[in-house]
């Protein structure tokens, strides 16, 4: 049931700092001890690559991975939404890893990719949330998300436990590939850790985002912008507006804006930059600034220390806990959540069963 709330979407929001506690647990022996993988007999050492598919918020967690695989691990990934990957010939080479994202663990694009991996005499690795899935029984490593049942046609937890494993599977291939030690290890499974309660630290803010969420509904066309890992997120965040408000929406990489997109800016698009500080903040900011030159209405989400150096040029700022860039994402993800959540809630649309949409898409 939905409990207290009005929508299941938002009911499912709100589980993610249980739902992610709860599927961390499964990946980590003792939060301050090494990650254990459920099939600990998988030898992580000897790959060499990794290739991801997957579908829509899927992909984008698949995306997100990409950036700590290559990063933690230096361990080189191939990225595709499913629906190209199988079409595209795709170069895979024998005996190597093909990782599939899926909640539902039905969806017949990635399905089909996973078949195909396989027949391409690929180790097939699966991120699912659905146990009994197709997907779940056809993977050789099986890594189960345990967000419970989704049911809100737009995917919140199971997102956000996605990237709970992710980040495990990243730090545990890390240490495989001899690239961290235990030491180092332990500080990123401890910052892991720290992600359920960041969300719920996120989740506070739900009042302010309620409030940008209204000068949001009368936009036509909204942009989110980021860098890195939250690039991933700015796409994700377009996704959702575009799925439950019917709000046109694109993410874009924050440095890519002068290379096109800079030309849709005026005062009627809002634009989402997501710049938690760290090392590519400066660069994100001056990508703010260009917008803000062109009478572009920023909504800035960073941290306090992020917020403070922004300058105070923004419609409207919201700020996040400030957390390491591993478990970035997970926090972020929330405040895309809900700002597509109460934009749709003030649109009046149907928010966990948005038109022309279906919960899992079992056609090619
Ligand atoms: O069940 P899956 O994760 O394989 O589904 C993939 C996409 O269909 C799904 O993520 C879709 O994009 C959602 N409606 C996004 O909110």
């Amino acid at each position: 049931s939905k409990g207290n709330h009005r929508h299941y979407m938002l009911k499912e929001i709100y589980e993610q700092p249980i739902v992610v506690a709860q599927t961390l647990r499964s990946y980590l022996k003792r939060l301050d001890e090494e990650i254990s993988l459920p099939i600990p007999e998988f030898d992580l050492s000897s790959i060499r690559r990794v290739t991801i598919v997957a579908c829509g918020t899927s992909f984008y967690a698949g995306m997100v991975a990409k950036y700590w695989f290559e990063q933690f691990a230096r361990v080189p990934v191939d990225l595709d939404v499913a629906s190209e990957f199988r079409y595209r010939a795709p170069v895979l080479e024998e005996g190597g890893l093909a990782l599939f994202i899926s909640q539902s663990g039905e969806t017949a694009d990635t399905l089909a990719a996973l078949r195909h991996a396989r027949a391409e005499g690929q180790k097939i690795a699966v991120v699912v949330n659905v146990p009994t899935s197709s997907m779940a029984r056809e993977a050789d490593l099986l890594l189960p998300t345990h967000a419970g049942p989704e049911i809100g046609v737009a995917s919140t937890k199971a997102f956000t436990c996605q990237l709970a494993v992710l980040a495990a599977l990243a730090a545990n291939l890390a240490q495989a590939k001899g690239r961290l030690t235990r030491a180092e290890e332990r500080e990123l499974v401890r910052h892991l850790g720290e992600a359920p309660a960041a969300i719920n630290a996120a989740l506070a803010y739900d009042e302010e985002i309620q409030l940008v969420a209204q000068r949001i509904a009368a936009a036509r066309d909204v942009l989110y912008l980021g860098r890195g890992p939250d690039y991933a997120l700015a796409l994700e965040g377009a996704l959702k507006l575009k799925e439950i408000s019917y709000i046109h929406a694109e993410g874009y990489a924050a440095g890519e804006m002068k290379h096109g997109p800079i030309a849709l800016i005026d005062e009627a698009v809002p634009v989402i930059v997501l710049a938690p500080s760290g090392p590519l903040f400066d660069k994100t900011v001056s990508n703010m600034q260009e917008v803000q030159a062109r009478g572009g209405k920023v909504v800035l989400i960073s941290d306090y220390d992020g917020i403070a150096a922004a300058g105070d040029d923004c419609i409207a700022r919201i700020t996040m806990p400030k957390v390491h860039p591993l478990i970035a994402p997970l926090v972020y993800a929330v405040p895309v959540q809900l700002l597509a959540y109460h934009v749709a809630v003030a649109k009046g649309t149907d928010v966990d069963q948005p038109r022309n949409l279906a919960k899992s898409v079992t056609v090619e």
